[in-house]
């Protein structure tokens, strides 16, 4: 069964929450990682970073040593967001990806080793584990180094990419020679090994930090830059830092919403999007769950969104981005009185407005103290950048391509920016990734989150009115259509793959002056737990994926 769900009635359960843990992951090999983790006495923190790591092994389009991501926590009453993105080498520059007239190099940010971003992930699972974990360091990367070692039986799904994959590489890195194993295994129960990674896991396992940021991993991922030419050095890895930053957390209705600050631009276009779809109640009273008018209205107000992630916003540690005025409730209604109710707004009139200056993945983890974390991490594009670091048997990732290369040059996923999100030496590249938490009277009450680059914040806003406003279960909310609209390409909804928006509304939003298309890409990989007033708890992961849900009770 892809997906266990089982829902339990917490009211017999004193006091509330306690006992029921849950997990949402990726894939199957990671959700019984995290469930044993739990039963075996870890809290959310453990099973998050042994996850982690394994995902690293056997989810390699995204899970990673060698990217970055951010989590969200709630341990106990204290709500904290780590930050472990990726940071330009010190050698990055503004031009890096143009030639000399100034036009973007294709694939530069994309293929190759100069794609590559300084990795945060290792030293991102050792803060949290170092602020929140109880069991040994070691003990969580066990299962990894066994899954590296002793290998795994790659799913079909995973297979797929990696042929996609192959062909995308060929050529221009040593991708290949790492992965072709994987899909040339034709035998029932034979398995896809990674011996280098799992030695790399050792040394991580027996020296924290160290062992990625500085020894023999470091001296590798040096070699591979020199081999490649890339920029990342020594000092680069010694200087690596997560950063603990204060959650962007902002009232929703009845909840409190606690979710990514820059440099993500998820958390604030959520609450953008919660709200203004709340200034719009009258608009929307009626307005059936996906249907050409409900299209229509959600796109006028991620056109707004999109606008104002394009000018505004970057990493805060080397641009000020304005939040609090990007939020609050006055600004937002100005906005929303822009929005067109029967026709397509012209993108050219949709201006950022304040007066003043495609593989991610994510889980989802309740433990039965009722801790939260809500953890996306990513190598961006699919398995990176391609760049496998010799010896050490791990992706290095492309997030360069997160920055503005250019002003008004579309990135991967077709979104622009401007000088906020300009490259500079140890900045961060601007992110949409929205691990994204819900709580009530100090109790979690869903936890959210997905990959699918733009297009993430969206899938989040979509899940929760699906949970919130039409009354869906987990599996429902997360398997829904999914439709996509950012103000570039003018006009342009892209609806997910696998379900889509009905013929009718396709055709009618065609008619409102829409191009409508199914996205050439699966968009969106959402895991959810999801907890209801009464106590249910419910985990869903996304049909689009090969993830897999657990709600479990600890005896006690
Ligand atoms: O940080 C970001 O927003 C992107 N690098 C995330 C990439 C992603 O979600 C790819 N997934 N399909």
């Amino acid at each position: 069964m892809r997906q266990l769900i089982l829902v339990l009635c917490l009211t017999l359960i004193t006091p509330a929450f306690a006992g029921i843990a849950a997990v949402a992951a990726p894939d199957r090999a990671s959700a019984a990682i995290g469930e044993a983790v739990i039963r075996s006495g870890g809290n959310a923190a453990d099973a998050a970073v042994a996850i982690g790591f394994a995902l690293a092994v056997t989810f390699p389009e995204a899970g990673n040593l060698g990217g970055g991501g951010f989590v969200t926590v709630k341990f106990g009453s204290e709500s904290q967001f780590l930050d472990f993105r990726e940071t330009a080498p010190r050698a990055a520059s503004r031009d890096m990806y143009l030639d000399e007239n100034g036009n973007v190099i294709p694939k530069l940010s994309l293929i190759g080793h100069r794609a590559a971003g300084v990795p945060g992930t290792v030293a991102g699972l050792w803060a949290l584990h170092q602020r929140f974990g109880s069991k040994s360091w070691a003990e969580l990367l066990a299962p990894a180094i066994q899954l590296a070692e002793e290998g795994f039986e790659p799913e079909q799904k995973l297979r797929d990419l990696i042929s996609e994959a192959r062909s995308d590489f060929a050529g221009k890195t040593n991708f290949d020679r790492y992965f072709a194993a994987a899909i040339r295994i034709t035998t029932d129960g034979e398995k896809f090994r990674q011996p280098e990674l799992a030695a790399t896991l050792r040394r991580i396992a027996a020296q924290g930090p160290a062992g990625f940021y500085s020894g023999e991993t470091a001296a590798l991922i040096v070699a591979e830059m020199r081999r490649g030419g890339g920029l990342i050095t020594l000092d680069d890895l010694t200087d690596y830092q997560p950063r603990w930053r204060t959650p962007l957390t902002a009232q929703w209705r009845d909840y409190t919403l606690i979710s990514a600050p820059p440099p993500s631009s998820g958390g604030i276009a959520l609450v953008q999007l919660l709200r203004m779809k709340d200034l719009l109640k009258e608009s929307f009273a009626g307005v059936e769950h996906n249907s050409t008018r409900y299209v229509h209205l959600i796109a006028e107000i991620q056109k707004q969104v999109f606008a104002d992630r394009a000018e505004y916003l970057g990493d805060p540690d080397f641009v000020v981005v304005p939040v609090d005025a990007l939020i609050a409730p006055e600004y937002l209604a100005k906005r929303v009185a822009e929005v067109r109710v029967d026709a397509p707004s012209a993108p050219q009139s949709v201006r950022p407005g304040l007066d003043e200056p495609r593989e991610t993945t994510h889980y989802s983890i309740l433990d039965a103290a009722g801790n939260a974390i809500s953890l996306t991490y990513t190598l961006n594009g699919s398995f990176g950048s391609g760049v496998v670091v010799e010896g050490a048997g791990f992706l290095l990732n492309n997030e360069m391509d997160d920055f503005s290369t250019k002003p008004g040059q579309p990135n991967l996923y077709g979104v622009v920016g401007g000088t906020a999100n300009a490259i500079a030496p140890g900045k961060r590249m601007l992110s949409s990734m929205t691990p994204t938490l819900l709580v009530k009277d100090d109790q979690v009450r869903g936890i959210y989150g997905t990959p699918g680059g733009s297009t993430i914040f969206t899938a989040v806003f979509q899940t929760l009115i699906n949970l919130k406003d039409f009354g869906m279960s987990a599996e429902q909310a997360v398997s829904a259509a999914r439709f996509h609209h950012q103000l570039l390409p003018p006009n342009v909804i892209i609806y997910s793959r696998c379900c889509r928006l009905a013929p009718e509304t396709v055709s009618e939003l065609r008619t409102m002056g829409y191009r409508v298309d199914p996205s050439s890409w699966e968009f969106g990989d959402m895991q959810i737990i999801d907890i209801k007033d009464n106590g249910e708890v419910s985990a869903a992961s996304d049909v689009r994926g090969r993830g897999e849900s657990r709600v479990f009770a600890l005896e006690h």
